[in-house]
């Protein structure tokens, strides 16, 4: 949702913004642009809309030298795609320019106050609001241009990070967040600033996370310096970072979601490892056993996301049901912060968000604490805002994921919340140590049977020119099923641009059935589980009205087989660990769709990969 880098130092300004860019691009791409302050000073502000590859057409034979500079992808908001609203923004007098990632709610107010102070607007977006503000306060309060951001920072309601620089001065950069991730990192005499790290994890390891209300000051030559908004000198907590550059690569895969679905084997077993231990017999997870009490004393357990994480704390709800016998309600995080919440400090709240940095399911989160509530995050990014702003909480380990739409995140989600079931039923004793044992091995076997599913994928790869031109598609499934439904049929309409409908299969009775002809192909998901014959049964439905069927199925099936158009085996899984062996012919299916369509696989339009506004 917008991806914001700045960098200061002697390093070439231009080529490690445009490179960050190209990392931050996962965010959106509907408009990109720099600004560079020359070393005599002169402020040179390039921007396009589209892609990071037409900021680069445009900047061909442009000055491109700099000792400062910012830069920016968009996810439109306020104000369609276009150059003109495409950031970085700048002042009237073309002082100083600026880049934000957010939203301004107040922007209208403060927006009609500057024009009656005959401040002129070129742009529909919020930010240009910004920067006007900013200067307005400089120039009428005489006051210098970081003590201008404070006091804006101060009139502004909403979501931010921004960073900041201005004519004349190439050897300053100012940063400030609210809500929005920022973090800075610091090199050998060069500093850089970025939405997430990646834009510069090959030049430092060394990062600082600006926290809400915290403004940067980076003046070459001088250490970093953090206040808050009333300018009192702030901590810069330095954190190492993990993160290698060829996580950031395709490694010989033509797209990042093709090498996502591929490193399943491996992100699984990075994301079980030290949390099934004694060969299985025990499930480890710190979050939980540091926090045993708000565990055992739980009544309730509510689950918040959104999109792919959402759909993972669906299973989630079936995973804690079954296994620790506690009730669990489901809450899509945009519609629980605003349902008027009922939570105890007997409830125990989880949220799933792979960025970390979702602003409803942020947004949730603080209220389930305000309202006393135990909340326990399960997060991909390490060091993003749910992590830090939960009581306690579990990574899922998987490394960066750069294709916007989740693959390896879901499955990672899916296996976290099977252990803190796992470890939840260890606690208090609601599963038999033999049951426990026998998952715990299950688990143990799960990256080799995905290993093996993914051996399927030329299979899947021919069986998806079958279906590349269907318009609707129809996604059934039950009990554990019916999420992974849910997951599948999203994952089609992001990268193919398919309509397609997951329904929980019993349900399709009562409605979606009229849908079904030769025209419209049903996926159904039906592993061999305790729900079996009922879904054989709901197979015979679309088969009864003429629907064509793709079934995934535990290997040896005959019964769907012998009803399907065309089935895909698995290999057998206890019900509970099916969704991760299930979930991925589905991923492939939508991948090769989308590729046989021509589509942008990896930047799907209209999405961005953190959505960091409401
Ligand atoms: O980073 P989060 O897990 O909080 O993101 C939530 C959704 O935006 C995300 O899962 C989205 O639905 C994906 N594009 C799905 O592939």
């Amino acid at each position: 949702m917008c991806g914001i880098v700045g960098y200061l130092g002697n390093g070439n300004v231009y080529d490690i913004l445009i490179k960050g860019l190209h990392r931050l691009e996962y965010r959106g791409y509907d408009s990109a642009g720099i600004a560079l302050v020359n070393p005599q000073g002169a402020l040179g502000i390039y921007k396009t809309k589209g892609k990071v590859d037409n900021l680069e057409a445009y900047c061909v034979g442009k000055d491109l030298t700099a000792g400062v500079g910012i830069a920016h992808t968009r996810w439109a908001t306020h104000g369609e795609p276009s150059d003109t609203n495409a950031h970085p923004h700048y002042s009237e007098d073309g002082e100083i320019a600026v880049v934000h990632n957010g939203t301004i709610e107040n922007y209208k107010v403060l927006k009609d106050a500057l024009v009656k102070h005959g401040c002129k607007f070129h742009s529909e977006t919020d930010t240009e609001v910004l920067v006007q503000l900013i200067e307005y306060i400089r120039l009428n309060t005489g006051c210098d241009l970081v003590t201008a951001v404070r006091k804006a920072m101060k009139k502004i309601v909403g979501a931010y990070a921004i960073a900041v620089v201005r004519k004349g001065d190439p050897d300053t950069l100012i940063a400030a967040r609210q809500s929005s991730p920022l973090v800075i990192g610091i090199g050998d005499g060069e500093t850089f600033l970025a939405s997430d790290a990646t834009p510069f994890v090959e030049y430092t390891k060394e990062a600082v996370y600006l926290k809400d209300g915290e403004v940067a000051v980076i003046r070459r030559g001088e250490p970093l310096k953090i206040t808050n908004l009333d300018n009192k000198t702030a901590e810069v907590d330095v954190h190492t970072l993990e993160m290698s550059i060829s996580e950031l690569e395709k490694g010989g895969y033509p797209h990042f979601i093709l090498k996502e679905i591929f490193q399943q084997p491996g992100t699984l077993r990075d994301c079980i490892r030290g949390r099934v231990i004694n060969n299985g017999d025990t499930i480890a997870v710190s979050g939980i056993i540091d926090n045993k009490e708000k565990f055992l004393k739980a009544r309730r357990i509510v689950i918040v996301a959104c999109g792919t994480s959402w759909h993972a704390g669906l299973i989630g709800k079936y995973l804690i049901q079954d296994m620790c016998h506690i009730p669990v309600d489901v809450e899509y995080a945009s519609e629980f912060r605003y349902s008027n919440p009922v939570l105890t400090s007997d409830d125990v709240v989880i949220a799933i968000s792979q960025s970390g940095e979702t602003a409803d399911t942020l947004a949730a989160v603080k209220i389930a604490r305000d309202m006393g509530a135990f909340v326990f995050g399960i997060s991909n990014a390490v060091g993003s805002s749910i992590p830090r702003e939960t009581d306690a909480g579990c990574y899922i380990h998987v490394g960066p994921e750069i294709g916007v739409a989740s693959t390896k995140a879901f499955t990672g989600q899916v296996m976290v919340l099977t252990l803190v079931a796992m470890a939840i039923a260890q606690l208090r004793h609601t599963l038999t140590q033999e049951q426990l044992s026998n998952l715990g091995h299950a688990i143990l076997q799960i990256p080799d049977a995905v290993e093996k599913v993914l051996k399927l994928a030329p299979m899947l790869e021919r069986l998806s020119l079958t279906f590349t031109y269907a318009h609707n598609f129809l996604y059934l499934g039950r009990g554990y099923s019916y999420p992974v439904a849910l997951e599948g049929a999203l994952k089609l309409k992001e990268i193919s641009y398919i309509h397609a409908e997951g329904y929980p299969a019993a349900e399709m009775k009562h409605g979606p059935i009229a849908l079904i002809d030769q025209e419209m192909p049903s996926v159904i998901v039906a592993p061999k589980d305790h729900l079996y014959e009922k879904i054989v049964s709901n197979v015979q439905q679309v088969k009864a009205r003429g629907g064509r069927i793709l079934a995934i199925v535990t290997k040896g099936d005959k019964t769907i087989r012998n009803l399907a158009d065309h089935v895909v085996e698995v290999p057998p899984m206890p019900e509970c660990l099916s969704p991760i062996i299930t979930s991925i012919p589905l991923q492939l299916l939508s991948y090769y769709i989308a590729v046989n369509k021509g589509k942008d696989v990896d930047m799907p339009r209209n999405l961005a990969k953190s959505v960091t506004v409401e």
